[in-house]
């Protein structure tokens, strides 16, 4: 992990001499990821689409059951799920503000693409929902890099509409199947920036004593 962290040190150095490998870039391109909320058009669309999602499908998976489902929702299309979305929103509270509506209308009707992410999921098998569940996770995370490194952007989404019955049935997940949340997906408008934390705080090796953190200072 030291040599990992050394080693972006070097990249950036690369950097300015031009002299950046193969490694360098990649990792470069992997630690510059960032969600990104102001997304625009194009989105990826045909064999960009399916290699980015086949990125998903590279996640580790315990038992190998293949829990990743993505549902991809573009063009005409995102008007009538956005109806879903705020369907679901007046039913679960009538007095929903119509500032919120209109935000959430925005947001599922005119982002470029919203892709579902469906959790195929099987109680009854001897892997635990939790690692069945966690193979999704690992797998969105996938879709998210993949994205970055092909120029587009993404966000991860949950909230109540990613548990609300009707919208999962609209997407052909009924339970036990239900949804990880969803991907906001585009070009980003601005080169998207997160405030990172720093590795030593959240890294320790073993000697033997339980370790203590930099993260956990109160
Ligand atoms: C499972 C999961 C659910 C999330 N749900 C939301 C959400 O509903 N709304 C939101 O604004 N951010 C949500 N986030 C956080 C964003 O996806 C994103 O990680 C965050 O804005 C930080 O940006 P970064 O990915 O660049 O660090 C969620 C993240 C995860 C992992």
């Amino acid at each position: 992990m030291a040599a990992m962290h050394d080693g972006l040190g070097v990249a950036r150095a690369r950097v300015h001499l031009g002299r950046m490998s193969k490694t360098d870039r990649a990792l470069e391109a992997l630690l510059s990821r960032a969600s990104c909320d102001d997304l625009v058009d194009p989105a990826p669309d045909g064999a960009m689409l399916e290699t980015i999602l086949s990125a998903g499908l590279r996640a580790p998976d315990h038992g190998k059951l293949r829990p990743w489902r993505y549902v991809v929702i573009e063009g005409e299309h995102r008007a009538a799920f956005a109806d879903l979305v705020l369907k679901g929103m007046r039913a679960r509270d009538p007095d929903v503000p119509q500032k919120k509506l209109e935000k959430r209308r925005k947001r599922f009707g005119e982002t470029p693409m919203t892709i579902a992410l469906g959790m195929h999921l099987r109680p009854d098998n001897k892997i635990p929902l939790a690692e069945q569940e966690a193979a999704v996770s690992a797998g969105v995370m996938n879709v998210l890099n993949a994205l970055h490194l092909a120029g587009f952007g993404g966000l991860w989404v949950t909230g109540d509409v990613a548990d609300d019955p009707g919208v999962c049935e609209a997407l052909g997940f009924a339970p036990p199947h239900r949804l990880a949340g969803f991907l906001f997906v585009g070009t980003p408008e601005e080169t998207p920036r997160s405030k990172r934390a720093d590795i030593e705080d959240y890294m320790a090796v073993w000697k033997g004593k339980p370790v203590r953190f930099g993260a956990d200072k109160d």
